[in-house]
C-alpha cells in the first residue's frame, strides 16, 4: 500500500543543515494500523509528511498503491492525495465554519450536487458519532470532538489511507481512548490502512499491529507489536515499552529504595517476560517443586497485544547460585524471557543502607 525506499529529506538553511530523515524505508500493508513511536524531534512528522508529499524527500521514493508520487503531475499527485487523508494534533478546524461546513469543506468543487454534499456529509457525521453536532462551530466542541470533525472531514473524500500525527496528544485519556476506538472501527469497517506517529507508546499499544521506533531521524527498530513488544533490540524502544506496560515505573521505586528488597547472596532481581496462553503460575509453582528457588513477584502485569496476552513481571528469585541458574535456562526453554537485573549501581550499596 505504501512503501518507503531510502527517504533523505534535509533541511538547509544559512546556518545549519538539519538532517530530519535519513535512509528511512518501510512498508505499509493494506489494512495496516502502523504505528512511528519517537521522541519529539525524531523526525516523525516530517517522514509522514512524505507520504502525501507534502514534503517532498531530498532522496528516495515514495510509492503508494503501486504509484511513485514524485513522478505525478500536478493534477495527478492533488487526485493520489484525495485518498489520503490527515489529522492533526490540533485538530486544524475553520472557525468561522459549522461542523457540516468543516466536513463539507474537502467536496467543494467535487462533482457531487448540493444534496449529495448534504448526505454525505449526514453519513459522515453519523461515522463518527456527532450527527447532533451538525451545525455547532468548532469553539462549542470538546477536543475530542473536534478531532471526529477532522477525522470525518478527512474521510469525505473516501480515502484508502489516514495519516495520524499525534492525533490523540492534545487530549485526555478517557478521549484518546474514544478516538483510539473510532480509528480502529473506522479501520474495520472502511478497509482503512492506518499510519499513527506519536510519542506515546501507549497508543501504539492500544490500537496498532506494526509499529517502528525513530531515532533522530531514522529507523532504528520495526516489525509486527507483539514481537517488538515481546523481543525489543534497541534500548530505546525497550524504554518506551517500559513507559507502556509501567514497569518502568515499578522498576524506578525498586532502584531508588533497594534496601526495601534486602538482596542476599543467594537473591537475583529479574525481569521475566512471557507471551501467550501460558500463565506465569504453573511455571514459578515449577522452579520450587524442580529447583528449590522461590519466587517473591514484586510487580506484575499482562498485557493484551493485538489477542495475545503479554506477561510482564520483576520477581526476586531465591536459591543457590546453581539451582537459580538452572531455573532461568529452565525459564528460557519454555519461550520465557529472563533479564536479570543489576542494582549494583544504585548510589547506595545494599548492605551498608540496611545498617544506615
Ligand atoms: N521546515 C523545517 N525546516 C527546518 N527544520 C525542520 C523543518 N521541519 C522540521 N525540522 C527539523 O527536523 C527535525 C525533525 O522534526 P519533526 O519531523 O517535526 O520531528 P517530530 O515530529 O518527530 O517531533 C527537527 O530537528 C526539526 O527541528
Ligand atoms: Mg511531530
Amino acid at each position: 500500500m505504501i512503501e518507503l525506499k531510502n527517504i533523505d529529506v534535509t533541511f538547509e538553511d544559512k546556518e545549519q543543515t538539519v538532517k530530519a530523515v535519513q535512509e528511512v524505508s518501510l512498508t505499509v500493508e493494506k489494512g495496516d494500523i502502523y504505528g512511528i513511536v519517537g521522541y519529539s524531534g525524531a523526525g516523525k512528522s516530517t517522514l509522514v509528511r512524505t507520504i502525501n508529499l507534502l514534503q517532498r524527500p531530498t532522496a528516495g521514493q515514495v510509492i503508494v498503491k503501486n504509484q511513485e508520487l514524485s513522478v505525478l503531475s500536478p493534477k495527478e499527485l492533488r487526485t493520489a492525495r484525495k485518498k489520503i487523508g490527515m489529522i492533526f494534533q490540533h485538530f486544524n478546524l475553520m472557525r468561522a465554519r459549522t461542523v457540516a461546513g468543516n466536513v463539507a469543506y474537502p467536496l467543494k468543487g467535487s462533482e457531487l450536487t448540493k444534496e449529495e454534499i448534504g448526505q454525505r456529509v449526514d453519513e459522515l457525521l453519523e461515522l463518527v458519532g456527532l450527527a447532533d453536532k451538525k451545525q455547532a462551530y468548532p469553539s462549542q466542541l470538546s477536543g475530542g470532538q473536534k478531532q471526529r470533525v477532522a477525522i470525518a472531514r478527512a474521510l469525505a473524500n473516501d480515502p484508502e489511507v489516514l495519516l495520524c500525527d499525534e492525533a490523540t496528544s492534545a487530549l485526555d485519556p478517557k478521549t484518546t481512548g474514544s478516538i483510539l476506538e473510532l480509528l480502529k472501527r473506522l479501520n474495520k469497517k472502511l478497509d482503512l490502512t492506518i499510519v499513527i506517529i506519536t510519542h506515546e507508546m501507549q497508543v501504539v499499544k492500544e490500537i496498532c499491529n506494526k509499529v517502528a521506533v525513530m531515532d533522530d531521524g531514522r529507523v532504528i527498530e520495526s516489525g509486527d507489536l507483539v514481537s517488538v513488544f515481546t523481543a525489543p533490540k534497541a534500548k530505546l524502544t525497550n524504554e518506551f515499552i517500559n513507559t507502556a506496560t509501567h514497569a518502568d515505573q515499578a522498576l524506578e521505586k525498586i532502584r531508588k529504595h533497594p534496601s526495601l528488597l534486602d538482596l542476599h547472596a543467594n537473591d537475583s532481581l529479574a525481569r521475566i517476560t512471557y507471551v501467550g496462553e501460558s500463565t506465569s503460575t504453573p511455571l514459578i509453582a515449577s522452579l520450587y517443586a524442580q529447583f528449590g528457588v522461590t519466587t517473591n513477584i514484586l510487580f506484575g502485569n499482562v498485557e493484551i497485544l493485538q489477542e495475545t496476552p503479554i506477561g510482564n513481571l520483576i520477581v526476586v528469585l531465591n536459591g543457590d547460585k546453581h539451582q537459580r541458574d538452572k531455573a532461568i535456562a529452565y525459564l528460557e526453554s519454555k519461550q520465557v524471557k529472563v533479564d536479570l537485573i543489576d542494582t549494583s549501581h544504585t548510589v547506595i550499596p545494599l548492605r551498608r543502607t540496611k545498617i544506615s
